[in-house]
């Protein structure tokens, strides 16, 4: 897999900064893991998400599908980078369930994975997801 580019996020970088006060409101009672993800819309807006946990654990909603769900009932329909956030020395991507609803409503995103120290990564969707289910791009 191509990783473009690694090192450290910008800290002005408004994702970043969104991603990082999203994850302070998760819901993480069982896990105690925080996540944010702050979603560029394509219009330039941004909308944020955090994980929130249930007590019956699968179901459970990721970050980014708080952020997502949150952007597409606001009738946010074209997105452009995603920049999630979590307290990891090894970055963690978005999980696979994840990968497949973006990929079912934001094709080509651009992911950057970042921790606490601004430490990052960034992936094209298509990098993270190379066989989705319903490939509408063939
Ligand atoms: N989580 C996310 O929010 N995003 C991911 O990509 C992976 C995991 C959340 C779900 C759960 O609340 C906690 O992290 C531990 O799995």
């Amino acid at each position: 897999m191509t990783v473009t580019p690694g090192g450290k996020m910008n800290a002005d970088d408004p994702l970043y900064q969104a991603a990082l006060g999203a994850r302070e409101k998760a819901l993480a009672l069982y896990s105690e893991f925080q996540v944010g993800a702050a979603l560029q819309c394509e219009d330039g807006t941004m909308v944020t998400g955090c994980n929130i946990e249930s007590s019956s654990y699968g179901l459970t909603i990721c970050a980014e599908r708080t952020a997502l769900f949150k952007a597409l009932s606001e009738g946010k329909r074209k997105f452009t980078r995603m920049t999630i956030v979590a307290d990891t020395e090894e970055l963690a991507a978005p999980c696979g369930a994840c990968r497949q609803v973006l990929w079912d409503f934001a094709p080509h995103l651009q992911i950057t994975v970042a921790n606490l120290e601004g430490k990052r990564m960034s992936f094209s969707l298509r990098e993270l997801l190379p066989h989705p289910f319903g490939n509408h791009l063939f």
